[in-house]
């Protein structure tokens, strides 16, 4: 049986007889409701891509499209793909290494993991558990966000729940996804589009004096959940011959309605966050919008009054990653040495559900 699970996936074996925690017994969250909430901080950060490099001119050699229409209309010039035998436990746990890295800290430090993805190693158990394993972060508890794109937002939201109420003092907030695998590579319109990647934040009690976060809101309506899913696989379609005849294992997406909402949803989610904080929009260092398309990040950057140089951009080389798309922007930005500490950053995203969400925070 473990034979098994070995094979098919890269999670190496795993030794059966169990461990005890090395801290012989970790405490159960002690919450006082009488304390205020504690600020919360990203302490480190940390991302990954897998090695491989797709250029547009390989979907120029399989579907009727051009380098110059992908380029022109999304700003997408190449993207991450992962090879057979790369599971997102595979991209996450890495990534979570160098922000448990930059933040100074050890796997075993780790009280919380949170892992946003709509793309996990298995239906079953979570990622989350698989990088808990992976890191050998025996003190942590783990679990996935299903929320798509904005799936980091999701958990960056969650983590700093936990840590606000002192619950939790260091937790890892992740968003990954690997689309590549999801996709019809005979569907033009929908092709050309993803990549696949991996961005971790340690998150830990703000000391007064530090940068921290200042809000994140979330929301979703899934009224509108027709825009983008992938109906096979799950419960409604069941794993089987016909289902995978039927192509219902790939994206499904009406892109002009996505783009439309895509724009809307972040727009207004970011003014609200701005206006819940007081904060104007020419007090903004740097905008991280979700990498899915340069035009709706164009869009916007400017219905919001945030001047383009001010967004941080990695579609041309990941294409849109979903839920890693964001704190993989925010980790090169930092370790490029373009965002500092102190500077304050607004990120959004939008994704399948619909969901959407915002965050505000100086680093
Ligand atoms: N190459 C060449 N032509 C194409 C391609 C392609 N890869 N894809 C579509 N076209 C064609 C269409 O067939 C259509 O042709 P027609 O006029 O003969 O019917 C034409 O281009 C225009 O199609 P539109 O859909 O109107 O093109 P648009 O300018 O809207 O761009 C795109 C399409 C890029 C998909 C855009 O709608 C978009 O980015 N939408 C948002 C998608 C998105 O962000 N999805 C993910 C969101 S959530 C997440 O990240 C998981």
């Amino acid at each position: 049986m473990l034979k098994r699970v070995a094979e098919g996936c890269s999670t190496p074996p795993i030794d059966v007889r169990f461990q005890p925690p090395p801290s012989a017994a970790h405490p159960a969250p002690a919450v006082d409701k009488e304390k205020p909430l504690l600020k919360v901080r990203i302490k480190g950060t940390g991302s990954y891509v897998p090695e491989k490099i797709v250029p547009n001119s390989y979907f120029e050699s399989i579907v009727d499209t051009s380098d110059e229409w992908i380029t022109s209309r999304t700003g997408i010039r190449e993207r991450r793909m992962v090879v057979p035998g790369q599971a997102m436990s595979d991209l996450a746990a890495p990534a979570s290494q160098k922000a448990l890295e930059m933040a100074g800290l050890d796997p075993l430090d780790l009280d919380l993991i949170i892992i946003g993805t709509s793309t996990g190693d298995m239906m079953s158990p979570s990622t989350g558990c698989l990088v808990q394993h992976k890191l050998g972060a025996k003190n942590a508890v783990a679990f996935d966000i299903n929320a798509a794109c904005p799936g980091f937002i999701y958990s960056l939201e969650t983590a700093v729940k936990f840590i606000q109420d002192g619950s939790y003092k260091n937790v890892l907030a992740v968003g990954c996804e690997i689309v590549s695998t999801r996709i019809d590579y005979e569907d033009r319109a929908t092709c050309v589009l993803f990549g696949d990647g991996a961005g971790a934040a340690v998150l830990e009690p703000a000391r007064e004096g530090q940068g921290h976060i200042l809000s994140t809101h979330i929301k979703s309506d899934g009224d509108l959940w027709e825009l983008l899913y992938v109906p096979g696989g799950g419960s409604w379609n069941p794993p089987s011959h016909e289902m995978v005849d039927k192509g219902l294992q790939y994206v499904k997406m009406q892109g002009h309605e996505v783009f439309k909402y895509a724009v809307r949803t972040m727009v207004d989610s970011s003014r609200k966050t701005l206006e819940h904080n007081g904060i104007g929009p020419e007090e903004v260092d740097w905008l991280i919008p979700h990498q899915a398309n340069m035009r709706i990040m164009e869009a916007v950057a400017k219905r919001l009054d945030i001047p383009l140089e001010k967004i941080i951009v990695t579609v041309h080389k990941y294409g849109n990653a979903s839920a890693a798309t964001i704190p993989t922007a925010l980790d090169e930005a930092i370790r490029e040495g373009r965002i500092k500490r102190g500077d304050l950053i607004l990120a959004c995203s939008f994704g399948a559900g619909f969901t959407w969400g915002s965050a505000l925070f100086r680093f």
